[in-house]
């Protein structure tokens, strides 16, 4: 029940964001509306919290869980890339949108294979 919670959360909150920025290049002005603002925040918060209780709920920290601090690692990246993207222009703006893109991907697939070095 939790892990569904989870997932939906990843989902909304991954759409979220590609929704912020087709927004920020067809439409800013709605951008400035409270509640988008706010609402991303929310989700991320949430998703954060479902994390967590998953984290409890699977006792990961009793386990191996080289996984979980490879997927925090890379979703502290995933942030940062998430805010340059919303704060840059042009070319750095897509190469920032693409690094956090391709962060979402790596957390994916480490949460499934629970291997942080899935790629060797
Ligand atoms: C962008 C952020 C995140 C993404 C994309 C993501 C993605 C996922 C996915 C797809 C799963 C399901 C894996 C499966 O089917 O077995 C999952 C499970 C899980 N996630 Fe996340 N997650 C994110 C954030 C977090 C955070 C912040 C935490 C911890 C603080 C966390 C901890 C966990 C745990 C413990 C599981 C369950 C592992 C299990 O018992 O099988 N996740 N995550």
């Amino acid at each position: 029940m939790i892990k569904s919670v989870h997932i939906l959360l990843v989902l909304l909150s991954f759409f979220s964001f590609i929704s912020r920025v087709m927004l920020s290049e067809i439409k800013p002005a709605v951008l400035q509306k409270k509640w988008l603002k706010i609402a991303p925040h929310v989700l991320d918060t949430l998703l954060i919290i479902s994390g967590i209780a998953l984290v409890i709920k699977g006792q990961w920290l009793f386990a191996q869980y080289d996984w979980l601090i490879g997927k925090l690692v890379v979703l502290m990246l995933y942030i940062g890339f998430g805010i340059l993207t919303m704060h840059s222009l042009g070319k750095k703006r897509w190469l920032a949108f693409t690094a956090a893109v391709a962060c979402f991907a790596y957390i994916v697939v480490v949460a499934i294979s629970k291997n942080p070095l899935f790629f060797i």
